[in-house]
């Protein structure tokens, strides 16, 4: 890892084994994008890697000199308005009404480490040697504006995390209207962008289209990063495969509005540009104010899709992730809630959690419903209080009950919202997101409160740290049930209103950081509805995410793959839950349930009481099993083997660190009759170590990956032991073994 600064050709190398970016400053002073990519020799000139041209209708600042043209040449934070016709990366409304700007090369500074963004979530070093870091200053003297642009180069793997600050350091007052955290001129357009759609119950479903000139887009303007997209893409190659060939991904550490884009222009250069939804974004600097953008991850693989997400999964794991669970195999936990929705009290509760500790839980989850008057989804939310008529003696007594049946207790808020039935909506009205005199659109009943202002976010980290305080609590599903409408509030100006979107956001962090510094001990885990926050900027403060209310296995295969895309096993909210399954009536054995859930952290979303007592014993064995491999599960490196958007057949497999273990997941959707022969090519072994394959043989990992395992009903009858029933929604786990 290096960061080369060569003064008089004023060119930035950043590079490490894996990858090099390169910089430069232009003749006019603009910073310029040379080179992202594999790793290459420094050399103090890059100069010919500046492309320009002298074109019909383009502009130049020097009557007659190609190279200066904005339009071609590639650039590291461009604007709009000075012969760059392409979306800009920054937009400075100033006094004078012009949005012109231009942020000409000042200086520079490299340091070790990576320092923190504060009051927002970012990627962390943990010793100064695992990181370097360069900021570029820019200056536009016309605007009194500065502008610092950040880039970490890790020591390990093929990973630059960017942000952007940009300051007030005039006379007068400016106003920012776009400030992304990351651009990246590419200097063609041959990818394949893919990007990770859905709805509530159907999240992250990976979605591929060609790069072609124009603008290919995903945004949230929901006020959280939402179900319908995800603030992830990427690019690869159209021959990149999971195994092989040339990928990036681009992640954004952010959980509110965002936006990411990738604009062709007509000579195939494609512009990335990733950061806070522009729209509806709108920040005031007054002299001596600055602005800081949040952080945003580039990912560079030439090992394919799986390398670049491992790539990413280590970083997040490792090094974004924080706190006492970051390296911990997570508890195996059961959750009431598909189990007793709104309808419970404390004996039903302990008597659930009773056969979930003889079946080896660890960990009992009250989910929603048991504060205020919260007995339908209507009203409650705000007022964080036990109801006494169902629980007794409070939340500290039932976590005493729980800890008493040898079990961590954990509990569900939902503290970003209130319901208009509640006392802490009919004491403070205007607490919540509204525009005065406007209808306050409800969602499931609810409104969301205005986190831009600091008494509401005081107020309830107040009413949320006595009940933590008074009881046991080792687990918190923090929810998020809503997206924000009639986002304005009544603590700002109306010239603020503009920031109220990312303020929220901030709030949300802050009250975040406050519980974390309080209960340094709980392991959180963000929830929204679902899925529909499952974001980078999430995982600082929450190490996993209820990663969709759909719980059937066969619809779970598919949220599970496409996310992992982007985010690691272990931060994987996955649990069993009851059939007919309650989201769409589906029956899939007990089995497959688990096999599917096993790849994430863990758990029961029903009431065990309800099974069989062979079911039972079947649900002691999966629980068994999982504490045996969970290590292995949560921190091996995963790898995606075949795709259930392609097939009636997927299958994906975790490797340990050494290669000695592996676990294939493998799992058929439909039944098949007289069936073609499969083989499944697995990857990440040692080719040169010989592995035990439970139930099927001995193979070199050269075999098993260049072969494949046979995985065909006949062959494997023919080792002793069919490897799917043969029913319908059947599954499969290969445990692999290295022998001695
Ligand atoms: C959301 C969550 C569920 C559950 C309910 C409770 O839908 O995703 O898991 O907690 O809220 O109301």
């Amino acid at each position: 890892m290096h960061i080369f600064s060569h003064e008089e050709t004023k060119t930035f190398h950043l590079c490490n084994d894996e990858i090099s970016y390169v910089m430069t400053v232009l003749p006019t002073g603009e910073l310029a994008q040379l080179y992202f990519g594999r790793s290459i020799h420094d050399r103090a000139d890059f100069s010919h890697l500046l492309e320009g041209a002298v074109r019909s209708h383009s502009a130049y600042p020097v009557d007659g000199e190609p190279f200066l043209s904005l339009e071609h040449v590639k650039q590291e934070y461009p604007s709009y308005g000075t012969g760059d016709f392409r979306q800009g990366a920054v937009e400075l409304l100033q006094e004078n009404g012009s949005r012109i700007s231009a942020f000409v090369y000042s200086g520079y500074e490299i340091m070790a480490g990576k320092p923190a963004l504060e009051g927002l979530p970012a990627t962390y070093t943990e010793s100064p040697d695992e990181a370097m870091t360069l900021i570029v200053t820019l200056v536009d003297q016309v605007a009194g504006a500065q502008l610092q642009l950040s880039y970490t180069i890790f020591r390990e793997g093929g990973i630059l995390a960017r942000s952007a600050r940009i300051k007030n350091c005039g006379s007068h007052t400016l106003r920012l209207e776009r400030a992304m955290s990351l651009c990246l001129d590419l200097p063609d357009c041959d990818y394949d962008w893919i990007q990770f759609s859905g709805s509530w119950a159907r999240e992250r479903y990976p979605v591929s289209r060609k790069l072609t000139v124009g603008t290919t887009a995903v945004e949230s303007l929901r006020g959280h990063s939402s179900h319908q997209q995800n603030p992830f893409v990427i690019l690869k190659r159209p021959d990149t495969t999971e195994a092989h060939g040339e990928a990036m991904g681009f992640s954004f550490i952010y959980s509110g509005n965002f936006s990411i884009s990738a604009q062709v222009d007509p000579y195939q250069v494609t512009r990335m540009l990733v950061g806070i939804n522009p729209e509806w974004f709108s920040w005031v600097l007054e002299q001596g104010e600055a602005f800081q953008t949040p952080e945003a991850v580039l990912v560079y693989s030439l090992n394919g899709l799986n390398g670049m997400s491992q790539t990413l999964h280590n970083l997040y794991r490792t090094r974004l992730v924080r706190g006492e669970w970051r390296d911990k195999a997570r508890p195996i936990l059961l959750n009431n809630w598909e189990a007793t929705y709104f309808d419970f009290n404390e004996e039903k509760l302990l008597q659930i959690a009773r056969k979930a500790k003889e079946c080896g839980v660890e960990l009992f989850v009250l989910d929603d419903g048991w504060f205020g008057a919260r007995r339908n989804d209507r009203a409650g939310l705000g007022d964080w209080v036990a109801a006494k008529e169902l629980l007794p003696e409070g939340i500290g007594g039932l976590s005493r009950k729980i800890n008493e049946l040898g079990l961590m207790f954990g509990l569900w808020i939902e503290p970003e919202m209130v319901n208009p039935d509640s006392d802490l909506y009919r004491a403070h009205p205007d607490w919540c997101l509204h525009v005065p005199e406007r209808t306050r659109s409800l969602g499931r009943g609810q409104l969301v409160l205005d986190y831009s202002r600091p008494e509401v976010v005081d107020h309830i980290y107040g009413m949320l740290y006595k009940v933590i305080h008074e009881a046991n609590i080792s687990y918190i599903k923090w929810d998020m049930n809503r997206s924000l409408t009639e986002c304005w509030s009544a603590g700002a100006a109306p010239e603020r209103q503009g920031e109220i979107f990312h303020r929220h956001i901030l709030g949300v962090y802050a009250l975040y950081e406050r519980l974390i510094k309080a209960f340094p001990h709980i392991l959180f885990e963000s929830c929204a509805g679902g899925g529909a926050r499952f974001d980078a900027g999430m995982l600082y403060y929450a190490p996993q995410a209820w990663t969709s209310d759909d719980t059937d296995a066969v619809e779970r295969v598919k949220i599970q793959y496409g996310t992992s895309y982007g985010y690691p096993v272990v931060s994987m909210g996955s649990h069993v839950s009851a059939v007919p399954n309650h989201q769409l009536g589906r029956i899939t054995p007990l089995k497959t349930r688990a096999d599917v859930a096993y790849f994430g952290t863990y758990g029961y979303e029903l009431d065990l009481n309800r099974l069989s007592d062979q079911e039972q014993q079947e649900v002691c064995r999966y629980t068994a099993f999982m504490k045996e491999n969970r290590e292995l599960i949560q921190f091996g490196t995963f790898y995606r083997l075949q795709s259930p958007f392609e097939k009636n057949v997927a299958a994906w497999m975790v490797v340990s660190e050494d290669r000695t273990r592996a676990i294939v997941g493998y799992y058929r959707t439909l039944n098949t009759v007289n069936d073609c022969f499969t083989r499944l090519r697995l990857q990440g072994l040692d080719p040169e170590k010989c592995y035990c394959v439970k139930d099927m043989g001995s193979f070199y990992g050269d075999e098993l990956m260049n072969a494949g395992l046979v995985t065909s009903e006949r062959a494997s009858e023919k080792q002793g032991g069919t490897v799917l029933s043969s029913s319908d929604f059947s599954s499969h786990l290969f445990l692999l073994q290295a022998n001695e």
